[in-house]
């Protein structure tokens, strides 16, 4: 996935510096409360980031598939892939599989996320959305998972059919083919991001008091990081070649690191913090791996190893796909980074600065414009979003609605778009997926780092 060096290293850091006990104690909620707006003297208008996380929710609540409940808050949204192998889960981005490796590891941010700063959910009222979230996440994977055959669902739907279809979830007809991992059908890189992100959950949920839940997440961790040890292999050697080009695998070692991290995390087991070691790391000292921590957000800085934008969107080649949600996941490693002591000043101001660019300091459109949908008054009216661009049936929904420049008749409330290229240039058109579509993997570093963005405001 994006950025797998960045997940290894500081879940790695992650572990070390922060223990145990301070996952159940609840011990960040006592930290200061700050003022919501930023105290900024001068220059663009203070962001409302509890809004901000506030429509990042929403945004995961339109991506739901399966059947959705009667408090579904997004109303153009109904029942949908109810003959999927397993239903339920979110859609990966403006089209309709359900792609696991990005899923697993946008998981694993979001409860990161929550992990790490539950007190800005708190704060912004949305702890009991961003459970909600969580865990219609967490019980997809859970029913993904046979203990018994040692089988996991990874996919469901086959992106070349699924890019045929322009239209709603609602309304799907095309074959949705399930895509099993297993003995002898590789995939322990996906099957380590579920690893993780339930092992997280369950920290999640032990802390919230749903003791058995936590207990049916961790054993669900247990039992497929267990089947990823004994059966390494990438997903991709499982995918057809056409299917291939999709979310492409190269490594599993990063995810083996990251779900032994997060399991140790959870149980407080060495065999698990061993694993990790062994999978990646071993042999590193914490001073080593809070230097290479160090150095990586360091080269995301002014004079690092990536570009700026002119007005400051920090910008790789390698990630142009999608600038701001790179941009963003940074942001949430240098916020967490802050919090353990590492240039704590330095890293809250930079995040703070990439996510405010991306909520309006930023030259498009005149100015105070967000790449979070909804947010303010000048943001994407045409994604890259099937759902969101067709009109209530029992109206046709088909490339037109693609193709026209009309904006979207719903608005995909919270939906984090591409993004820039490095002039800062960006154009709000339907067609171009790579600067104007959403996913699930963009707003989970985002919403993890406006849940800990609070915390900066003080320092500003
Ligand atoms: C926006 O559209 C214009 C006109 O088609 C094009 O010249 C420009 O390169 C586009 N910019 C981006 C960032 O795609």
């Amino acid at each position: 996935m994006m950025a797998p060096m960045l997940v290894f290293v500081l879940t790695v850091v992650l572990l070390r510096i922060e223990p145990i006990r301070g996952l159940e104690s609840g011990a960040s909620d006592t930290r200061r409360r700050a003022p919501e707006a930023s105290s900024t003297p001068a220059g663009p208008p203070p962001k409302r980031y509890n809004e901000a996380l506030r429509l990042s929710n929403l945004f995961y609540y339109a991506q739901r598939s399966g059947k959705l409940p009667a408090n579904n808050p997004v109303p153009w949204r109904k029942d949908s892939a109810l003959l999927d192998c397993v239903v339920g889960g979110f859609y990966d981005a403006g089209d309709h599989v359900k792609f696991g490796f990005p899923f697993g590891a946008a998981m694993t941010m979001l409860l990161w996320g929550v992990v790490r700063f539950r007190d800005g959910y708190v704060y912004a009222g949305q702890l009991d959305d961003v459970y909600t979230i969580s865990k219609w996440g967490l019980d997809y994977m859970v029913n993904s998972w046979d203990p018994f055959r040692e089988e996991l669902v990874i996919q469901v739907g086959d992106g070349d059919i699924d890019h045929q279809f322009w239209g709603r979830p609602e309304d799907m007809t095309m074959p949705r083919p399930c895509l099993k991992i297993g003995v002898n059908r590789d995939g322990s890189d996906v099957a380590a991001d579920y690893a993780a992100a339930l092992a997280a959950g369950s920290i999640v949920f032990r802390e919230k008091g749903d003791v058995q839940y936590a207990r049916e997440l961790l054993l669900t961790a247990e039992s497929i990081y267990d089947f990823a040890v004994n059966n390494r292999g990438l997903y991709s050697n499982t995918l057809s070649a056409a299917q291939q080009q999709y979310y492409r695998s190269t490594n599993d070692k990063d995810e083996m690191c990251v779900a032994g991290v997060w399991l140790f995390k959870a149980t407080g087991d060495d065999k698990y913090l061993y694993q990790a070691e062994l999978a990646a790391v071993r042999g590193h000292r914490e001073a080593h791996v809070r230097g290479g921590y160090r150095s990586f957000l360091k080269g995301w800085q002014p004079g690092g190893f990536v570009q700026y934008t002119p007005c400051g969107l920090a910008w790789s080649e390698q990630t142009y796909w999608g600038s701001n949600r790179h941009a963003a996941n940074v942001a949430f490693a240098a916020l967490v980074a802050a919090e353990d002591g590492i240039a704590p000043e330095v890293n809250r101001k930079w995040a703070a600065e990439q996510i405010n660019y991306i909520l309006g300091d930023n030259p498009h459109d005149g100015g105070c414009f967000s790449y979070e949908i909804g947010y303010g008054n000048k943001y994407p009216l045409r994604p890259h979003h099937r759902a969101a661009s067709c009109p209530d049936p029992p109206a046709t929904c088909d490339q037109r609605n693609l193709n026209t420049d009309n904006p979207s008749p719903h608005i995909l409330y919270g939906g984090l778009v591409g993004g820039p290229i490095l002039n800062d240039g960006y154009n709000d058109t339907r067609p171009d997926y790579v600067h104007n579509e959403v996913a699930l993997d963009y707003n989970s570093g985002f919403q993890s780092a406006l849940a800990g963005r609070w915390r900066c405001n003080t320092l500003l």
